[in-house]
């Protein structure tokens, strides 16, 4: 496994490898088995995998959590090794932007003003310029993105088909430990107690699911209602819980058009966010 640190690591690497088909996988590093379960779903998908270690501050408002982000690039690496595949691209933040802040962003404006995108300003615009940059230096036939952060995957999608780039984004199921908490890097922030909570993030969207499909007219109040059931689990603000379509990020208007739900809340400091199908 090779370790790439700057673009021209990159070209020399892309010279050995002429001729294989190439999957990336994109994180921002702190690994768990969601992401290694990414790296095998990737490895079925092309020759050679490369995985890109970069907290890209891009994507990070003032307020938030940039500088605590767990950095662990040696464990990364032990936890990555066995897997053999073929590169990790771990660039300094000089490496990917050497003139500083860029001043040309990808912006979407519909899907990246919704969810996330109201909260987090700016998020997306820093998500798909890191992401078109990645996609720029390897030229990977695929892209694997997990669907945690589906409208992150959603938007990544929409941007290769309207910009016309030739690569596969393929996507992988939420992984979540046993007790249905989906897998993040951010879940390390978490005390012993507020772990114990957060699994009612995913029970109280099973739960909305069906009550939705058996009241495809009452989405507002089974919202409100799913609101108000994490309030009283613990969680200290709901930022939003919503059913949208998947096509453009719409409200979603009843079982005729497929859907999803989506949810962030607030534990302890710590934001969570979920979503499920519906
Ligand atoms: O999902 C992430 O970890 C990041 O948003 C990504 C796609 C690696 C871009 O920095």
């Amino acid at each position: 496994m090779q370790i790439l640190s700057t673009g021209l690591d990159v070209d020399l690497f892309l010279k050995t490898i002429q001729g294989k088909t190439l999957a990336l996988v994109p994180t921002m590093g702190a690994l768990h088995d969601g992401h290694l379960a990414l790296v095998r779903h990737a490895q079925m998908l092309a020759d050679a995998v490369i995985v890109t270690i970069f907290v890209n501050p891009l994507q990070f408002g003032p307020a938030e959590d940039f500088d605590r982000y767990p950095r662990t690039l040696h464990q990364d690496l032990s936890a990555l090794r066995p897997l053999g595949i073929a590169a990790v691209y771990a660039p300094e933040a000089l490496d990917m932007y050497p003139d500083g802040v860029p001043l040309t962003r990808i912006h979407n404006p519909i899907m990246g003003s919704v969810l996330c995108g109201a909260h987090r300003l700016g998020h997306f615009d820093g998500v798909l310029t890191v992401v078109m940059k990645l996609y720029q230096r390897f030229r990977p036939h695929v892209m694997v993105f997990g669907e945690k952060d589906y409208q992150q995957y959603l938007m990544i999608h929409t941007m290769m088909r309207d910009l016309d780039v030739p690569a596969h984004i393929a996507s992988l199921p939420t992984q979540r430990a046993k007790d249905g908490l989906a897998l993040s890097s951010r879940n390390a922030y978490l005390t012993q107690d507020q772990r114990a909570i957060a699994p009612h993030l995913y029970q109280t969207l099973r739960q909305l699911k069906d009550a939705l499909i058996l009241n495809p007219n009452d989405v507002k109040s089974l919202l409100d209602h799913g609101c108000q059931r994490l309030h009283q689990e613990g969680f200290e603000k709901v930022e939003y819980l919503e059913a949208l379509t998947l096509k453009d990020l719409s409200p979603w208007q009843g079982p005729q058009t497929p859907g999803r739900l989506f949810v962030a809340a607030h534990l302890g400091g710590v934001r969570l966010i979920d979503n499920i199908a519906i």
